[in-house]
């Protein structure tokens, strides 16, 4: 059996479902590294946190070489890194194929799929050492099926899903177990104004779809805990939606 972990990283920590994981983690004595571009919203998750000792650091998931000068300090002063929740992500334009605008392809591709790999690649290192390592990534429910409009995301988030399932091949038997969580549609910053902005009938039908409504950022960080937690200490490679029902039928 694995032992507790002590110290995790959570990318995309100032809003959402990575402030819950922060929130989540910390109530569970963890002492976190959170990492995303704007300060303010980070430091707002860290006034919400219990515990004490936790980081924060303004780094663009993007930019390789500053994250793993962050992850490297944050690990090296606390006596080693545990957990890596690599949850940054962006979704700037809904559309089909025909109509992705290149900056918009190549920005969701950037933030979602290079930069899970930057932060994975910088944090394994530090994981190797921990004996009770994990990595969860956050897919989607678009990552795992087609889905309207997302011609961007969807691909980038199976991107995701495939590229944990990878983690979890190379690194389960040196102690690093990766898993990825899908989840449903969660109302955040990501997606707020489309859905204030669909149609009510569309928006009643999204709500329906999803067996027990949309969701909330606790009820994925709850899963995402348990997957870091010793509870999970036989789960690797594996994706699991947590959607309200939404894929099951
Ligand atoms: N909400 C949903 O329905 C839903 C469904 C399926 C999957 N997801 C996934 O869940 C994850 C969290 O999203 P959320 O719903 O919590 O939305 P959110 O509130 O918009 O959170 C995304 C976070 O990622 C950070 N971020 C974005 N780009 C970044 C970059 N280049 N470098 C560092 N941080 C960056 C943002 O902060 P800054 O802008 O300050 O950097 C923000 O705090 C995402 O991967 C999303 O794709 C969400």
């Amino acid at each position: 059996m694995s032992q507790q972990i002590r110290t995790a990283v959570i990318t995309g920590a100032g809003s959402g479902i990575g402030r819950a994981v922060a929130q989540e983690f910390a109530n569970n004595g963890v002492r976190l590294l959170l990492v995303g571009r704007r300060l303010a919203m980070l430091k707002d998750t860290l006034d919400s946190l219990s515990g004490d000792g936790h980081s924060v650091v303004a780094v663009d998931v993007t930019n390789a070489g500053e994250l793993k000068t962050a992850i490297d300090d944050f690990a090296n002063s606390n006596n080693g890194l545990d957990c890596l929740v690599a949850n940054a992500g962006i979704n700037p334009q809904r559309a089909a194929a025909a109509d992705v605008d290149a900056d918009a392809w190549g920005e969701t591709l950037r933030v979602n799929l290079d930069g899970v790999h930057n932060s994975c690649q910088s944090a394994i290192p530090h994981l190797l050492k921990s004996g009770s390592a994990s990595v969860v990534t956050i897919g989607s429910i678009a990552g795992l099926k087609g889905m309207v409009a997302r011609a961007a995301y969807g691909p980038s988030k199976a991107a995701v899903i495939n590229y944990t399932q990878s983690l979890a091949t190379d690194y389960s038997r040196q102690g690093i177990r990766a898993n990825c969580v899908c989840p449903g549609f969660v109302v955040t910053d990501i997606n707020r104004k489309w859905l204030e902005g669909l149609p009510s009938a569309k928006r009643e039908s999204l709500e329906e779809r999803h067996l027990l409504g949309l969701g909330t950022p606790p009820q994925v960080a709850s899963l995402i805990w348990f997957l870091a937690s010793p509870g999970a200490s036989w789960m690797t490679g594996n994706v699991i939606a947590v959607d309200g029902g939404y894929s099951c039928h």
